[in-house]
C-alpha cells in the first residue's frame, strides 16, 4: 500500500481521542476523569476496561490489553496499522495524502483480507449502480423494493442493490478493472461450472449487503424477484476469511448507535424484518439471519446494550427451538424481553400493516419477561403429565440458575413457584443444586487458567481483579480460615440459623447461608483438599439431611484426601474448632436461644475471616504490582485506586469482626 505521509499521520494523531474511537465500539461510563466499559477483548462481565483521555490510552485491569487509539482499532477490527490510519482520518475527516502512488507491486502484496474487503467494496458499489442507474435495475429491481413499500432513503441508507440477469455481467466488470478470479470465487460472488465457466451468483436478485460494527462490507443476501420461483428465496455469501456467519448480525452498524441511545436491542429474523422496522422508526434492530443466536454474536451485542427484545412471529413455530439460544443469552448476562407478534405475522407484515405509533405501542404493551414468557410456553406444553412438568421445572432452573443478579434471581423463583404451584423452598433447593452444578463445572473446564479462575474477589462490584495469580503453597492464614469453614459445616451445616430477610428473622440452615454467601462473591476454596471436601459437604448435604449421615456418607468418600480430612477433623465428642468456640459451646448447650445466636456469630465470623483473608491476599498481590519497574503512569493510578478500595474493604469486615467477637 502506498505509504501515508508522515504530515497525514501526525494529523490524525493530533485529532483522534481515544475516548471516541473506543466509545465507537463499547459503551462508556464516565468515572472520575476517565471512562470504563466493558472490555472487548475478553469475555467481560464488569467494565474492566479503562479509558484515560489525559494520556489517550485504554487498559484493561483483567486481559491487559492495552495501548492508543490506533492499537485499539488495529486489535478490535483486525485491521493493519494503514487501515487503522484509514479508519481514523476519515472518522475526523482527514484527507490522506501519500507519499507516491501506489504501485503494481505494492498493490499485490496487500493481504488478501484487505482485498476481499476491497472486492465487496467494488461489488456493493456496482451493485447499487445497477439498481439507480440502469433500465433493467430500475424495471426489476427498483421496482421490487417499490412493490415492498422501500422508501429512497431507506434504498440508500441500507445500501441496496440489484444485479443484472445476463450471465456475467458483474464478473466481467469485476475482472476488467483487476480484481481477481480466486477473490470473486472465495467470496461468492462468482461461480464457475463444471466447464469452467464464470457466472453471477447472484444473477436477476436484488442484493441486501451485510456490514460489520465498522460498517465493512463482508459478504450479501440476494433476493429473487418472483415468488414462485424454483431456486431458493435468498442466496448468501459462503463462510471465508471475511464473512463468518456466526458473528454477523445484520443492521448491527447502522443500529449502533439507535441501540446505544435507546439501551435496547430488537433482535428479528431478517433483512425484510430489520429494513421494515427500520422504516418505521424503530432504528434499534438487527437481525440474526436465521439461525439461532451464537455466542459470538452475543458477545458483539451486549457490548452495545445489554437490554434485548427478541421479536417472535405470531405463529409459534419455532418459538420452542429458539428457546435454547435466549438461555445464552441470559447466560451472558444480558436482559432478556419477547414480544410475540399477532397470529400470522412477522414484523416485516406487521410493521406495514400499523401505522409507526401503533407499532411502538404494540411493542411497548406486548412486550414480557423472558422467563415468564418461557415458563408459560413450556407449562402449556407439559399440561398435567408429571414427567414432562418435572422436565419443565428443570429446565427453567437451568435458565435461572444463569442469572447473575441474586434479586432477580430470587424473583423469578418467586414467579416459578407460582406458576408451576410449588413451594418456593423446593425451588431453591434444587436451584442450588443447579448453580454449583454449574460452578463446578466451570470450575473444571477452565482448569489450565487457574489465575482467572480462583476465587474472584467481588466485595467491591464494579472492579473486577485477577486473584494472584502464582497458585503457591496456601498461604497459612487462608488454609486456616478455609478449614475453620469447614470445620463448621461438617459440626453444624445442619442447624438452623436465623437471618433477616425483608425485615423478618428466617430460619436457615447454616450450609445453605454459608453456600449462598460463597456464591454471591464467587468464592471457591483454594486449598484443592478443603475444595475437594467441601464440593462433597455439598453433595451429601443434598441427599442427607441429618448432621451425623452427612458425616458418615464424607468418611466413607472415594477420594482418599477427603477421608482423612474428615476423619482427622471429625469431633470426636465436643467440638474443638477454637478455644473460643469451644468455651462458648459449652457454656450455653443449656440454652437453645443463645446457642443458636452463637453459632450464628461463629457463622459469620467464620465468613468474614475468610473474606479478609482474601482481601489481603489481593491487597500484596497488588502490593507486589505496584513494585513492578516498567509500570506506567495510568496503571499505577489505577492499581493506587484499587488499593484505596480493598484498604476501605479490609477496614469494614475488620470492623464487623470486632463486632461479632466481642
Ligand atoms: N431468509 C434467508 N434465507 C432464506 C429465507 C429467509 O436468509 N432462504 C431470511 C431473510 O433474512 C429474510 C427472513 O429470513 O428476510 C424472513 O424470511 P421471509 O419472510 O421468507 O423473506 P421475505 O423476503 O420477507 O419474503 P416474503 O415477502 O415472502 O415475506
Ligand atoms: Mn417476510
Amino acid at each position: 500500500m502506498a505509504k501515508i505521509s508522515q504530515r497525514t499521520i501526525d494529523e490524525i494523531y493530533a485529532s483522534m481521542k481515544i475516548e471516541e474511537v473506543v466509545g465507537d465500539f463499547v459503551s462508556l461510563k464516565r468515572q472520575g476523569s476517565g471512562y470504563v466499559g466493558i472490555c472487548p477483548f475478553h469475555d467481560d462481565r464488569n467494565p474492566s476496561m479503562h479509558v484515560t483521555p489525559r494520556l489517550g490510552i485504554y487498559k484493561c485491569f483483567v486481559c491487559d490489553a492495552k495501548g492508543n487509539a490506533i492499537n485499539f482499532l488495529m486489535e478490535h477490527e483486525k485491521i493493519t496499522y494503514p487501515e487503522a490510519l484509514e479508519y481514523l482520518a476519515k472518522k475526523y475527516s482527514i484527507t490522506i495524502e501519500y507519499e507516491r502512488p501506489e504501485t503494481d507491486v505494492e498493490r499485490e502484496q496487500r493481504t488478501e483480507r484487505e482485498s476481499l474487503y476491497l472486492v465487496n467494496e467494488f461489488a456493493e458499489k456496482f451493485f447499487i449502480d445497477q439498481l439507480h442507474n440502469t433500465e433493467e435495475g430500475q424495471l426489476m429491481g427498483m421496482s421490487y423494493f417499490k412493490e415492498r413499500g422501500f422508501k429512497d432513503s431507506t434504498i440508500e441508507q441500507f445500501h441496496l442493490g440489484y444485479c443484472p440477469e445476463a450471465w456475467d455481467t458483474f464478473t466481467k466488470e469485476a475482472l476488467r478493472q483487476g480484481y481477481q478470479e480466486d477473490f470473486l470465487l472465495k467470496l461468492g460472488l462468482t461461480h464457475k461450472t463444471a466447464n469452467g465457466k464464470l457466472y453471477d451468483f447472484y444473477r436477476g436478485r436484488v442484493i441486501f449487503p451485510i456490514h460489520n460494527v465498522s460498517g465493512k462490507v463482508i459478504g450479501f443476501g440476494g433476493r429473487v424477484l418472483k415468488k414462485d420461483e424454483k431456486t431458493a428465496k435468498y442466496y448468501n455469501s459462503p463462510e471465508n476469511e471475511i464473512y463468518h456467519k456466526r458473528e454477523t448480525l445484520y443492521d448491527i452498524y447502522l443500529a449502533k448507535k439507535a441501540i446505544r441511545a435507546a439501551d435496547n436491542i430488537y433482535l428479528v429474523e431478517g433483512y425484510t424484518d430489520v429494513i421494515s422496522m427500520f422504516e418505521s422508526g424503530i432504528e434499534n434492530v438487527v437481525a440474526s439471519s436465521g439461525t439461532s443466536l451464537t455466542e459470538e454474536q452475543i458477545h458483539i451485542l451486549s457490548r452495545q446494550s445489554k437490554n434485548i427484545t427478541v421479536l417472535y412471529d405470531g405463529d409459534r413455530a419455532g418459538i420452542k427451538a429458539s428457546l435454547r439460544g435466549i438461555d445464552l443469552l441470559l447466560n451472558k448476562g444480558m436482559n432478556v424481553k419477547v414480544c410475540l407478534l399477532p397470529d400470522g405475522e412477522d414484523p416485516d407484515s406487521f410493521a406495514k400493516k400499523h401505522r409507526d405509533s401503533e407499532l411502538k405501542e404494540y411493542l411497548e404493551q406486548n412486550t414480557t419477561d423472558f422467563l415468564l414468557f418461557k415458563a408459560q410456553i413450556l407449562s402449556e406444553e407439559a399440561g398435567h403429565d408429571p414427567v414432562k412438568r418435572a422436565a419443565m421445572v428443570s429446565d427453567m432452573l437451568k435458565s435461572i440458575a444463569g442469572i447473575q443478579d441474586n434479586i432477580v434471581r430470587a424473583f423469578y423463583v418467586k414467579e416459578c413457584s407460582r406458576l408451576f404451584n410449588l413451594p418456593e423452598e423446593t425451588l431453591n433447593n434444587e436451584l442450588r443444586r443447579v448453580v454449583w452444578a454449574n460452578m463446578r463445572s466451570a470450575k473444571g473446564s477452565s482448569s489450565s487458567t487457574p489465575a482467572e479462575t480462583s476465587q474472584a474477589v467481588d466485595p467491591f462490584p464494579h472492579i473486577t481483579i485477577t486473584s494472584p495469580k502464582q497458585e503457591t503453597t496456601h498461604d497459612n492464614k487462608l488454609y486456616e480460615s478455609e478449614k475453620n469453614l469447614l470445620l463448621l459445616l461438617l459440626q453444624h451445616g445442619c442447624y438452623e440459623i436465623y437471618i433477616e430477610q425483608d425485615g423478618e428473622k428466617q430460619p436457615v440452615r447454616i450450609d445453605q447461608y454459608i453456600c449462598d454467601e460463597l456464591f454471591n462473591d464467587q468464592i471457591t476454596l483454594k486449598s484443592p483438599v478443603l475444595a475437594r471436601t467441601f464440593d462433597s459437604y455439598v453433595k451429601s448435604a443434598e441427599l442427607l439431611k441429618d448432621q451425623n449421615a452427612i458425616q458418615r456418607a464424607l468418611l466413607m468418600s472415594e477420594d482418599e484426601e477427603v477421608r482423612n480430612f474428615v476423619m482427622e477433623n471429625l469431633p470426636t465428642e465436643i467440638p474443638k474448632v477454637s478455644a473460643n468456640w469451644k468455651e462458648r459451646f459449652e457454656i450455653l448447650v443449656s440454652s437453645t436461644h443463645d446457642n443458636v445466636m452463637l453459632l450464628q456469630q461463629e457463622v459469620q465470623n467464620v465468613l468474614l475471616n475468610l473474606k479478609l483473608r482474601i482481601v489481603e491476599e489481593t491487597i500484596s498481590y497488588i502490593e507486589s504490582q505496584l513494585k513492578q519497574p516498567d509500570l506506567e503512569e495510568a496503571d499505577t493510578e489505577l492499581l493506587l485506586g484499587y488499593m484505596c478500595e480493598l484498604l476501605q474493604t479490609r477496614k469494614t469486615i475488620s470492623t464487623l469482626l470486632n463486632r461479632t467477637a466481642s
